[in-house]
């Protein structure tokens, strides 16, 4: 049987790769319409080469960003392998997750993508969705509320994070070539962060 971490890397590469096009759309208004085609390729291939059966959280999460760097390529690739590896590392050696390691996986993938990338939020970036994920699940944990709790309050956050994009201009990657005429438009990686932390917990909700 596939162990719960293999089934919810499943679920985050099933909705990647059903977003393709629409994530590829993103990227053709302030990019260069490849977010998609980049990120359903690394899913693709994390599908494939991810051992099924391994329990170890934190060894799928380090596969899974040692293909992502390898296979999707342009920006988005080594953001995205960074915040798995940093996220591998907090979830080193477990088989579970609570929710107190929850907000330790989500300050060492904020720290890995700001560290890669250097950007701050506010820039238009994946970031301007991760970082208020991340607040909220802190608020909501620090609360006193459970996983599943934590994981609505995060994803309702990124969600309002990426609507924030829309209002800002892009100050980093290829968007920022625009300038002004950036704004208006979403942001392709808080659209694919979002989605990656709706799957997460709709794998949670599903038990
Ligand atoms: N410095 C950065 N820090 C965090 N995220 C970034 C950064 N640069 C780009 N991004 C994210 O990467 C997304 C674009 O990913 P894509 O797969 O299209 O790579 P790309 O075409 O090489 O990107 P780009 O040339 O726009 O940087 C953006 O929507 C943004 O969210
Ligand atoms: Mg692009």
């Amino acid at each position: 049987m596939a162990s719960k971490v293999y089934g919810c890397i499943a679920k985050i590469a099933d909705s990647i790769i059903a977003n393709k096009e629409f994530l590829t759309e993103l990227d053709r208004e302030i990019g260069d319409a490849d977010h998609g085609i980049n990120m359903a390729r690394g899913y693709t291939e994390a599908l494939g080469q991810l051992p099924q059966d391994e329990t170890d959280i934190g060894a799928v999460l380090k596969k899974t960003g040692m293909v992502l760097i390898s296979k999707v390529g342009g920006a988005s690739g080594p953001l995205y392998g960074t915040a798995y590896m940093k996220a591998a590392k907090a979830a080193a050696g477990k088989t579970e997750l609570t929710v107190q390691d929850g907000k330790e996986i989500l300050e060492a993938i904020i720290g890995g993508i700001k560290q890669r990338g250097k950007a701050e939020r506010g820039e238009k970036t994946m970031l301007d969705a991760i970082i208020p994920a991340y607040e909220a699940y802190a608020a909501a944990a620090d609360g006193g509320k459970d996983l599943a709790g934590c994981l609505d309050a995060m994803c309702a956050a990124a969600k309002e994070g990426v609507e924030y994009t829309k209002t800002i201009r892009a100050t980093k990657g290829r968007a920022s070539y625009l300038g002004d005429r950036s704004i208006g438009h979403q942001d392709p990686g808080a659209t694919s962060s979002l989605l990656t932390m709706e799957a997460v917990r709709g794998f949670v909700e599903e038990g």
